[in-house]
Formats: C-alpha cells, structure tokens, sequence
C-alpha cells in the first residue's frame, strides 16, 4: 500500500502526465489503466518535453516499474515508436511492460474510425481517429486480438482470418473501401511482435506482488470522466472507462485495494473534439485561455475548446469516481485575471440545477450561472509554499473546494516537474 488512483476530472487534457511525473519520484510502479493512444499526456522533465500516448509518464523514474495494463487498447506501432523517441532522448525503457491481455488496434481499427466519423458527417463525434472504439468494440464483441496472440503465429493467424473475413466485408460493402491483405497485417503484426516480445507478460502476479510488498502503485487515468461512456455527454463519450472504479479492472485488482482517488482538474474547463460544454467561452476570453496555456491537442493538434470551471459536472465527477482529494492544475493561467468565474449551477429552460444531467440534449441547454470572484495580478509560476500564493488565488482554490466537496492537495503553477505545490501536509510533497 498504498494504491493510487489519479483520474481525469473534467473532459481529459487536465495534465494527468505532468502530476504522475511529479508524484511518481516517491512510487515504484505506474500502471496505465484505461484507454489507448488518444490519451496525450505531456511531461515537461530534464529530459525534455514529452507527449506520452501509451507509456506511463513514471518513465522518466528508472526504477519504476511502468505497466500497460489488460484494460488498454495498444497500437503496437505507436508504442514501438514511442519507446524508440523515448531511447533516443536517454529515458531507459527496460522497466516497461505491457499486459498480454490487453488488446490490440488493428489498422482496420483505425481505417474504421476514420471512415465512420466521415459516415457521421455533421454528427461526428470528434473522435482522435486512434481507433479506440472498433478496438473496444472488438473486445467486447469477442473478435478482437491480444498483445498475447503476437507470441503464437499460429494462433494469430487464424484469429486473424475469422476477423479479417468480418472486416473486410464490412469496409467493403458498407463503406465501399478495398479490402485489406490477411499476410500484410500478418507479416506486420509478426514483426511488431518480435520488437516487444521482452516488454510482454502477465502483469497481474507484479502488480500484486508489489501490493503485497507494500510499494506505491499510482494508476494513471485517461481521459476524463466526462468522457466516460456510461456517465459522459453520451454519446460523444470515449469508448473505454476513465473512472477510478475501471482502475480495478484495467489493471486486475479488487476495488478495495484502491486507498486514494486523486481526481486532476484544470483551474478551467477545456474539451476537444464534438459534444455539449455548459462554460464553453467563444468569446475573446476563451481565446486568450487557449493561448496563453497552448490549449491544442497532443494527440491531434486541434485547437481545444477553453471556459470557466464547472463546479457542477465538477461535482458529479467526484462522485462518480469517489475522489477522496484533487489536483489543481494551470492555476498560473489565471495570473492577471481581473476575475474569474466558477460555474455554480445550470438553468436549463429557466429551472435551476446544480445536477448534471444524464441526457446530451439537455446539457446542450444548459445556461451557466456563475460566481465571479476577484483575481490576482502576481505571477505564480515561482512559488514553492501555498502560503506564498497570492490571496485571491488561495481563495479560488478554497472556493472550489468546498463547491466540489473534496480536499485539494495540490496546485499545479506550470508545465515543469517541480512547478507542484502541496495545499496540505501530505506523504507526496515533492522535495
Ligand atoms: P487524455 O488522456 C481529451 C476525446 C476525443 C473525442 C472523444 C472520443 O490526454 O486526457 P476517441 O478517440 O477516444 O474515440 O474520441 O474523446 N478524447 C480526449 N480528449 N483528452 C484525452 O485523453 C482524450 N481521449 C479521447 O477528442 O472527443
Ligand atoms: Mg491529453
């Protein structure tokens, strides 16, 4: 023990990355849960800046042990590529395994994204054309394959025809594209195999023995719960779950050994991609937002779209993930503010709420109601106490505790490892 789980709050983007790269000089492993490559996660280190979409950010620790867990779609020619940047820039990735549970992205898989979101025309949900959702719905569907199967030609072979067969009539018929050759994606496949056959293994007797050893485990989340296919904007949701319960699951242990969920947020709310955002500013402040914390896309470079922090879905992501405490992140952003804004409540056809609600065409009518408080015109990108913090900037994070009913025990103030303050004591204060 202990068992952290660090979770996206908000709608992905809110520098999960960064935060495990502070926090994980005091653990020993770091297990990617959830998702695949259209996470983006950077890390600003004495290595460089990075953009992680499948390593775990406590890559930079050599004597952490980082693991791609069951619950991660993997895109083998993504990973090999990042751990060859990785290599180049000095960072050792001996220490990196992958589960051989977890499935792969296929190229198919990619191929359908991008011809289903062209499909959906003015309705695209906006997906990072990763192939996230076909691979998913492959595993749910008993037709995918597994980083395991790279190990047995055989196996892989004739798993691969049974599927290739469905594919191919599938980009064929309904999307009138040719079909894929069997022995390309084989031949490929096979190669991708060799290249990380080292890196393969069942992960679940490692993430237990370290339980048992007592080492620190931080389970680093993707995307964000508002993304969450069961309790995001639905359905212009990912297809896997962010949430701090699908921790468990993604990495093989019982949801009783989770000790902490630590929930990231961004000091204001940003979303790339389609789908209904209550705070959303298209306004001058919005764009000053965007480029003063260079809000575009790592894993595709779209301009994300930038408001006000959201204290309702705030809320409900805290509930839905059990957060027993958060993270602050980009507070710096805020320095000059004259004001700045939290959502407190949504009018939805006149009627207040502070519920989010379930439907997509309702949070499509939602009218922000917002607090303003003062800002504060210090920069805060030097400071190391909480104490030293500006007032009215204390008071923000104050304020936003207490709307999310949750502790803040941490406030990010810019991209570098040590830019980390604790809010409160706490066994993680970096030194
Ligand atoms: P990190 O881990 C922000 C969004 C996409 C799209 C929707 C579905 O960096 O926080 P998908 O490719 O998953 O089928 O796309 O989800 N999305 C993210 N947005 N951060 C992410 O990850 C995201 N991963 C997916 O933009 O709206
Ligand atoms: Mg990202």
């Amino acid at each position: 023990m202990p068992v952290l789980a660090l979770v996206g709050g908000q709608w992905g983007d809110e520098g999960k990355g960064k935060v495990i790269d502070s926090l994980a000089a005091n653990a020993n492993m770091v297990v990617r849960y959830a998702g695949g490559d259209n996470a983006g996660h950077t890390t600003v280190n004495p290595y460089g800046t990075f953009r992680l979409h499948l390593i775990p950010s406590g890559i930079f620790y050599p004597d952490v042990r980082c693991v791609i867990g069951n619950g991660v779609v993997v895109n083998p020619a993504v990973l090999l590529r990042e751990i060859a940047e990785l290599r180049q820039h000095g960072v050792e990735t001996h220490n990196l395994v992958v589960s051989d549970r977890a499935h792969l992205i296929m190229p198919y898989h990619t191929l359908l994204d991008k011809l289903e979101e062209q499909r959906r025309g003015p309705g695209a949900i906006g997906t990072t054309q990763r192939g996230i959702g076909p691979a998913f719905v492959d595993k749910v569907a008993r037709t995918g394959l597994r980083v395991g199967d790279l190990l047995d030609g055989a196996v892989f072979r004739r798993r691969l025809e049974s599927t290739m067969e469905q594919k191919n009539a599938l980009l064929t018929s309904l999307y009138a594209h040719s079909p894929l050759s069997v022995d390309d994606v084989y031949s490929q496949y096979m190669d991708y195999g060799a290249q990380l056959h080292a890196h393969i293994a069942d992960t679940l007797p490692l993430i237990h023995d370290a339980m048992q050893r007592g080492d620190t485990i931080m389970m680093e989340g993707a995307q964000g719960a508002l993304l969450d296919t069961d309790f995001g904007t639905y359905p212009y949701v990912t297809s896997s779950s962010p949430l701090a319960a699908s921790a468990a699951l993604g990495s093989g242990i019982g949801p009783t050994c989770i000790d902490r969920v630590i929930g990231v947020f961004k000091a204001y709310a940003t979303r790339v991609g389609s789908g209904p955002m209550p705070t959303e500013l298209k306004d001058d402040t919005g764009e000053f937002i965007r480029e003063k914390a260079g809000e575009y896309g790592a894993t595709t470079g779209r301009p994300r779209r930038c408001g006000w922090f959201d204290s309702v879905a705030g809320k409900f992501s805290v509930r839905i993930n059990g957060m027993t405490e958060a993270v602050l992140t980009h507070l710096d952003i805020f320095d000059g503010f004259e004001s700045v804004k939290i959502c407190t409540g949504y009018r939805i056809d006149g009627v207040l709420t502070t519920e989010f609600p379930t439907m997509v065409e309702m949070v499509e009518r939602c009218q922000p109601v917002y607090e303003e408080l003062p800002g504060w015109s210090e920069c805060t990108e030097h400071i190391s106490h909480f104490s030293q913090l500006p007032t009215n900037a204390r008071g923000y994070v104050d304020a936003l505790s207490s709307l999310l009913g949750c502790r803040v025990s941490f406030v990010s103030l810019g991209p570098r490892r040590e830019q980390i303050i604790a809010v409160a004591p706490s066994p993680f204060t970096h030194s």
